[in-house]
């Protein structure tokens, strides 16, 4: 599957009083995946998990369809150990980083996360890819490229 549909959710306070009420439903635990455009998204997006009853939070530092942040954090050890380390002072709560594998080393990234104090991480987000329309010799995704994935073929192979 090649999706680009960016990261349209409503929400840390929708999330609060919809979402998870709903999922405490369930026998399971709940890792919320975060994201934000600039670090101070981060921290403050945290500072609210944080107070929340849930297992975990993953970073998600990697989403290839935002134009400001996540992704542009991800792909270097510098930018992976800055937005987690600030990450890590304000979130007392397991903290897994969510990789992208569109990095020439993901191990660099990797070691970013660790050495900033994450608990684990998540691999791998989308890697990059584009879809060409062969009659108009254009892509067929309005951003050109999107991220592809296994999701959709495992699903349809069920
Ligand atoms: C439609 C769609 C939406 C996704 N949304 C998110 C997201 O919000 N946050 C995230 O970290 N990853 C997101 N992903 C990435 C998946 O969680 C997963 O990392 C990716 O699809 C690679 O795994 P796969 O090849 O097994 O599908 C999304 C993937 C798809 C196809």
């Amino acid at each position: 599957m090649l999706n680009a549909i960016g990261l349209q959710n409503p929400g840390v306070t929708y999330f609060m009083e919809n979402d998870l009420p709903y999922l405490k439903k369930f026998d399971t635990a709940i890792i919320v995946n975060a994201c934000g455009s600039t670090i101070e998204d981060y921290v403050e997006l945290a500072k609210v998990l944080n107070t929340l009853d849930i297992d975990g939070v993953e970073l998600n530092l990697s989403c290839p369809n935002v134009k400001m942040g996540c992704l542009a954090f991800g792909t270097t050890y510098e930018g992976v150990k800055e937005v987690t380390s600030q990450v890590r002072k304000v979130l007392d709560k397991p903290l897994i980083v969510k990789l992208t594998p569109n990095v020439t080393d993901i191990t660099m990234p990797a070691k970013g996360a660790q050495d900033a104090g994450a608990d684990g991480v998540s691999l791998i987000n989308t890697l990059l890819g584009m879809s060409i329309d062969i009659h108009t010799r254009r892509p067929h995704l309005a951003n050109n490229t999107g991220g592809l994935s296994r999701t959709m073929c495992e699903t349809s192979r069920s």
